[in-house]
């Protein structure tokens, strides 16, 4: 019976990805989980409905000259106000899933005391559409947008609790609804852009200072779990780290070394405390930056290696490594801190690029799903990929409404063909329980220090109308999730 199903779903996509790349040109397993994933600060607006208070990342986005285009969390995609229409849209998409973020601000103004009923209803009026559509919602807990009470933000140990007590709050209101939660998302990324570089909120260019932050959303992450599993929610818990394979870009041992540094800062003092329960060891030369890390308590280590429900991982690309210090240019803007740290990220010649300028090579999300099998298979729960996606420069063609963004497709299509084969029977991460696959993103949104230069969505937003458009990556993911229901 199964020889029978694979050959009806091999003729389902029967194009070879070399005639037509849209194609998948495999099979989609059938309890295979595809959704959309989105973040509050990015698509919400509405900052100051209700008692909403503000996030570092509104206070961040009002300074001069943080954000590119000079653009606020102020309004967004305005998914405050059109969350029907939005659900209505992943409806209609055959989407199962849909992975949010909480608005911390929104539902614990202020960021103490009792949840606001306000920020409450909100949710609960998303949950039911959601569930009426029957959509599986993958709540993040803490998707970047911390109180900005919080002074000392993540460098404050003090921030890990009020992370761990938010959570509580939010499994008693909503736990009875949420099929899965993810405690944090992408810690690497606030450390390095927000505490490292400068980059993001709050702004901070402490180089290899900002570790302890590391820590600090790594404890906030292993509290939120003992209060989801304090409150009973019957839901999976989870935690996102990005992934990006890295590789030196020479083979002079100078770039090997910080090839490897790099792996170390991004990757593994993120996975291997909580897959592995202790920080990296790091060779002699680079202890030094890592100081912070040897004197963490034992019980800390505990807290946020507890067993997860699944681990779920974004990938966008791999990183190309050289010794010696940057430009301070990113895509993300300028920071003087980059011309102080020991290493800087090349471009690859061999790969075309994103809106973003980031190398598009599908082949390295297998590498990437290969090298978390190869470190962690022995402990790692199942697995999401919790975001994966690309920005372009998409334009909608006034004259007949359409928005012809092929090089997402061709994105999108070649990296779930990439997964889909990398874990299969004989593939480089072959052992790997992949469950499924969140697109970044659902709609074009507010890309953070980019603002809306970067356009992510599968639909289209026009930001002065706030119209949303369907763009041709929908039509073709509403196609493949059609034909796996028809299998
Ligand atoms: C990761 C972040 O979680 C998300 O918020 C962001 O928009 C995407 N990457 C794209 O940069």
């Amino acid at each position: 019976a199964d020889d029978a199903v694979r050959s009806r779903e091999t003729m389902m996509f029967s194009h070879s990805p070399a005639d037509d790349p849209s194609s998948l040109g495999r099979a989609l397993p059938p309890s295979f989980v595809i959704g959309t994933a989105t973040a509050s600060a990015q698509i919400e607006g509405a900052t100051t409905s209700g008692r909403r208070s503000p996030s570092v990342w509104d206070r961040f986005s009002a300074q001069p000259g943080r954000i590119l285009d000079g653009s606020t969390t102020v309004v967004t995609a305005d998914h405050y106000h059109r969350h029907a229409e939005d659900v209505g849209l992943m409806a209609e998409l055959g989407a199962d899933a849909y992975r949010f973020s909480l608005g911390w601000t929104r539902l614990q103004p202020g960021g103490s005391g009792r949840l606001d009923p306000e920020g409450v209803a909100f949710y609960d009026r998303l949950l039911d559409e959601l569930h009426q559509a029957g959509i599986a919602p993958f709540v993040t807990i803490s998707h970047w947008d911390v109180p900005e009470e919080y002074e000392q933000g993540w460098l404050s140990r003090d921030t890990a609790y009020r992370l761990g007590e938010f959570a509580g709050l939010v499994a008693e209101r909503f736990g009875d609804r949420v099929g899965s939660w993810i405690t944090i998302n992408e810690p690497a990324t606030v450390t390095l852009n927000g505490y490292a570089l400068g980059l993001h909120a709050p702004g901070q260019a402490l180089l290899f200072d900002a570790m302890p932050t590391v820590h600090h959303q790594l404890l906030g992450h292993g509290l939120a779990v003992q209060a989801l599993r304090a409150a009973g929610v019957p839901g999976q818990i989870g935690i996102t780290n990005v992934h990006t394979p890295v590789v030196p870009a020479s083979d002079t041992e100078e770039d090997a070394m910080m090839a490897a540094l790099f792996d170390v800062v991004h990757n593994r003092v993120f996975a291997d405390p909580v897959l592995r329960g202790r920080y990296p060891q790091v060779p002699d030369e680079l202890a030094p930056m890592f100081a912070a890390f040897a004197e963490v308590p034992a019980d800390d280590l505990a807290l946020i290696s507890q067993p997860l429900d699944f681990y779920g991982l974004n990938y966008y690309m791999p990183s190309r490594v050289a010794a010696g210090a940057g430009s301070g240019e990113s895509p993300d803007g300028m920071s003087e801190a980059m011309t102080e740290l020991p290493f800087r990220l090349e471009t690859f010649e061999e790969y075309p690029t994103t809106g973003f300028g980031w190398p598009i090579a599908p082949d390295c999300f297998g590498t990437a799903l290969a090298e978390v099998q190869e470190r962690y298979g022995d402990v790692l729960p199942p697995v999401y990929i919790t975001e994966n996606g690309a920005s372009f420069p998409d334009e909608l063609d006034p004259a007949t409404g359409v928005v012809q963004d092929d090089a997402r497709i061709d994105y999108l299509a070649g990296h779930l063909r990439a997964a889909l084969d990398a874990v299969a029977p004989g593939g480089p991460a072959e052992g790997l329980d992949l469950r499924g696959l969140f697109v970044w993103s659902l709609l074009d949104n507010w890309e953070w220090a980019a603002g809306f230069t970067q356009r992510f969505g599968i639909v289209h937003v026009d930001f002065d109308t706030l119209e949303r458009t369907p763009k041709a990556s929908y039509r073709w993911l509403q196609d493949v999730l059609r034909a796996r229901r028809e299998v």
